[in-house]
């Protein structure tokens, strides 16, 4: 993991716009969101999905640094007073904070489009066709089909009790789209998988697309504002529909057992090749923070 967090970090800092170009505080701002800190998760699942089809890693740092691009997008926009109102993310103030409303409203936007300009402007897949399908499978993903419809859900549910299949819904669509679409994207950049091996990995993929929001939901309750580097306790204060505040701290952690053991399930086809996916889904589900 820290082999390739440190990859990313580097690919990260050198696709993000220099802050001496013009506008300065915009690409300010954007290298803040984006730089340091920072789990990683999305492009270490690229990365684990690619070793699956034997992908070169000059690819999969592009196409891990475009799901990340996007999520960091999602974060800045996600913290500002319309939506979470939150003052602290990845340790730091949030970008809002440290920099302006308009200009975090902006970085979002310009990180969004960086990353499908990535997606574009060099060859990630063995052929243009198979290209094409990685930059719908992105947009499809942040969109109001994928993570921004969750989001949408989310504000919408705020002191609202939601039915599981309600909360499920939001879940899968705010967090679990833009995993799925890190798994899709690492294993685009190499071999094609036969039709079996892609709905495998991708019944892998919406398990801890899934889980992952389900911990950070639990998280949220049982970790300290100093571990997770962003404000704890919120969601409840907030009155937010989690899996929490739905089914209870302890049903909600057997959840995301369960959907950790139905990761590695649907991996067993394919062997040794998806060692690191099944790390990830323990780390996922195991994490403190
Ligand atoms: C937090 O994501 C927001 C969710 C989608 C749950 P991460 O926990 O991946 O945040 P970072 O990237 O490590 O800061
Ligand atoms: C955010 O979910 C999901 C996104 C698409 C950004 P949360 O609102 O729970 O994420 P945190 O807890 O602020 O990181
Ligand atoms: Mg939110
Ligand atoms: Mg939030
Ligand atoms: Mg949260």
């Amino acid at each position: 993991m820290g082999d390739v967090q440190a990859r990313m970090e580097a690919a990260l800092a050198r696709l993000l716009p220099a802050t001496h170009a013009v506008p300065g505080r915009l690409h300010e701002s954007m290298r803040y969101a984006v730089l340091e800190g920072g789990k990683r998760v999305r492009p270490l699942l690229c990365f684990a999905a690619g070793e699956l089809t034997g992908a070169a890693r000059e690819r999969l740092e592009v196409a891990g640094a475009a799901v990340e691009l996007i999520h960091a997008y999602s974060l800045v926009h996600d913290d500002m007073p319309c939506m979470d109102d939150d003052i602290l993310r990845r340790g730091k103030p949030t970008v809002h904070v440290e920099f302006d409303q308009a200009t975090a409203l902006l970085a979002g936007d310009a990180l969004q489009s960086l990353a499908f300009q990535l997606l574009s402007e060099s060859r990630l897949a063995d052929s243009p066709a198979a290209q094409l399908e990685m930059v719908k499978a992105l947009a499809v993903a942040s969109g109001s089909r994928g993570m921004a419809g969750g989001q949408a859900i989310d504000l919408a549910s705020t002191g609202k009790p939601l039915t599981l299949p309600e909360l499920e819904f939001m879940h899968v669509h705010k967090t679990g789209a833009l995993i799925r679409a890190a798994v899709v994207l690492g294993a685009r950049c190499g071999a094609t998988l036969d039709a079996a091996g892609a709905e495998s990995l991708d019944r892998y993929a919406k398990c801890v697309g899934l889980a992952f929001q389900v911990v950070d939901d639990v998280l949220d309750c049982d970790a300290s504002t100093a571990t997770l580097g962003k404000t704890a306790g919120k969601d409840a204060i907030q009155g937010k529909a989690t899996y929490v505040s739905v089914m209870g701290i302890a049903r909600a952690k057997e959840f995301a057992e369960e959907l950790r053991v139905q990761a590695h399930a649907a991996l067993a086809g394919f062997g040794e090749r998806a060692g690191r996916l099944a790390q990830l889904a323990d780390f996922i589900v195991l994490r403190k923070f």
